[in-house]
């Protein structure tokens, strides 16, 4: 396996904690993240969710950035430099979510881009759920009544995946890195703007009051703990091949512990401040329709496409906010999407020697095809199925697996040292940190992370041969949920028996 010696860096570190921010940064913590906290506890979901931080978030990303880091190499050349046994795991990781995830991640951040421009006029009138589901989606029957493309999702689809392919084809510095500097600080501030505005909203308090009030019974529940893992694993980009092929970017002494940290920590830090200004906006709206604010809460699309449009029709300027909200969501989203891009581009540039250029186009538009799956008019019911089991069985798989090799089979202690060697400490401080701190980071690879994300999938299985996800048909599940995940790891098994670049000429 050829070493890369000319592979792309990064400028600089900031350059990197910006994109990989950007990359945690999603519509995950916008409009996910409030709502399983108010459901699973409120305040009190600080505890469980802080636990899931320090025992699978911050190990895990700290793997994935020590990992690409130190083999200098995207998900499956890091794999297969461990053993090439394992190089599957990261085919199947960067091609599941490029082609699952980001396919209807896109096709989400194009009703985003649709939403900017109705907000100019408030286009979705006195009943945005009607508009939302019928006159915008046009939604048809069911999971197989597809009726054809959806025009006005498919147009901003087009838009969408050129700004990502404009981006991803510049490269590391020129595209990805340029477009995170200007694109997150415009996220920070936007955000600071609504969460400041929603705050002085009258009503705000009874909304904050309800999303932060501790429940402390409900620390006991099974469910509220999987929940917190679960939303740590989407949020921070987990189990993607995302952070270890930023990670492969960065400069040879990179300090891996510190940039894990900021990482971690900011995308919590966001999605909790966010979480301030959604439900203070659920609280004006409550008391505006003199509603209980019980029932104004919601979550994902609901709160997106529905209540928030609701919210922007009753305040002040609400033009402007919604025009705000729409556009914060569309470059959330986009920052994202580009490191998904990014994650199996650089995959497929890695074994083949090809050319950037060449591969992010030819991803992209194959990406494109795959978008408009998901713009028919049953592509909400697609997105519902094929997200449910790419985010409750693909990436927790990847998780697991991750931990086992990385905690079983290579030895943590390599990648331990690895870490140590960039922290830039000596003496006392040095040996604490390689002692205590990342020993305890082993631990945790070894035993908590498997194990608590073991338990999540053992209960995800369970309620699903309960019942139907969602009661959609048996055929729409094993189609699009079960059967996405067996064609991407027969497509990961497939690309792992192909020769690596260079592999070849040197026998
Ligand atoms: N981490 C990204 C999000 O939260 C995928 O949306």
């Amino acid at each position: 396996m050829a070493n890369n010696v000319d592979r792309p860096q990064w400028k600089s570190n900031f350059g990197f904690l910006f994109a990989a921010i950007g990359s945690a940064v999603g519509l995950g913590n916008i409009w996910r993240f409030p709502y399983i906290a108010y459901e699973n506890g409120g305040g009190a979901f600080l505890f469980p969710y802080i636990v899931a931080l320090i025992t699978a978030g911050i190990p895990i990303l700290m793997l994935e950035f020590a990992l690409g880091h130190k083999k200098k190499a995207s998900s499956p050349k890091a794999f297969a430099k461990i053993d090439s046994k394992w190089e599957w795991l990261g085919w199947w990781s960067v091609t599941f979510v490029m082609f699952g995830i980001v396919a209807y991640y896109i096709v989400i951040i194009g009703w985003c881009a649709n939403f900017f421009c109705f907000s100019f006029t408030q286009m979705w009138g006195p009943d945005p759920n009607d508009f939302f589901f019928h006159s915008f989606l046009k939604m048809s029957s069911g999971v197989w009544d597809l009726h054809g493309v959806n025009v006005s999702i498919a147009l901003a689809v087009v838009l969408i995946w050129f700004i990502n392919w404009s981006i991803t084809y510049q490269g590391i510095e020129k595209g990805i890195e340029r477009a995170v500097k200007f694109m997150m600080p415009i996220l920070f501030l936007i955000t600071l703007t609504i969460v400041i505005w929603s705050l002085f909203l009258s009503g705000a308090e009874k909304g904050i009051s309800l999303y932060l009030t501790p429940k402390f019974s409900k620390i006991l529940n099974l469910d509220v703990w999987i929940a917190a893992y679960g939303q740590i694993f989407f949020s921070l980009s987990l189990g993607f091949g995302i952070m270890i092929a930023y990670a492969s970017y960065l400069p040879k002494n990179a300090n891996i512990f510190k940039n894990s940290i900021i990482v971690a920590f900011s995308n919590s830090f966001y999605e909790m401040f966010a979480g301030l200004g959604v439900f203070s906006i659920l609280g004006y709206m409550a008391v505006k329709q003199g509603i209980p604010i019980k029932e104004a809460v919601t979550s994902g699309i609901g709160l997106a496409f529905v209540a928030y449009p609701k919210a922007i029709s009753l305040i002040p300027f609400g033009e402007i906010f919604g025009m705000l909200f729409f556009f914060l969501l569309t470059i959330a989203g986009i920052s994202s999407s580009i490191s998904i891009i990014e994650a199996f581009s650089s995959a497929v540039i890695d074994k083949f020697g090809a050319s950037r250029q060449k591969v992010v186009t030819t991803v992209c538009i194959i990406g494109f095809f795959g978008s408009l799956l998901f713009t028919s008019h049953a592509g909400l019911f697609w997105l519902d199925i094929v997200d449910h089991f790419l985010n409750h069985y693909g990436l927790v798989t990847v998780g697991i697996v991750e931990a086992f090799i990385v905690g079983w089979i290579y030895r943590t202690e390599q990648l331990k040292m690895h870490i140590v060697s960039r922290l830039g400490l000596s003496g006392t401080r040095n040996k604490i940190f390689q002692y205590i701190v990342l020993q305890l980071w082993k631990y945790c690879i070894k035993f908590i992370t498997p194990v608590a994300l073991g338990i999540a999938i053992i209960n995800s299985l369970m309620q699903e041969f309960a019942k139907p996800y969602e009661g959609y048909p048996l055929s729409g599940i094993i189609i699009l949920g079960v059967g996405w995940l067996l064609i991407t790891h027969i497509f990961a098994f497939g690309m792992s028996g192909l020769p690596w670049a260079g592999e070849n000429e040197s026998g």
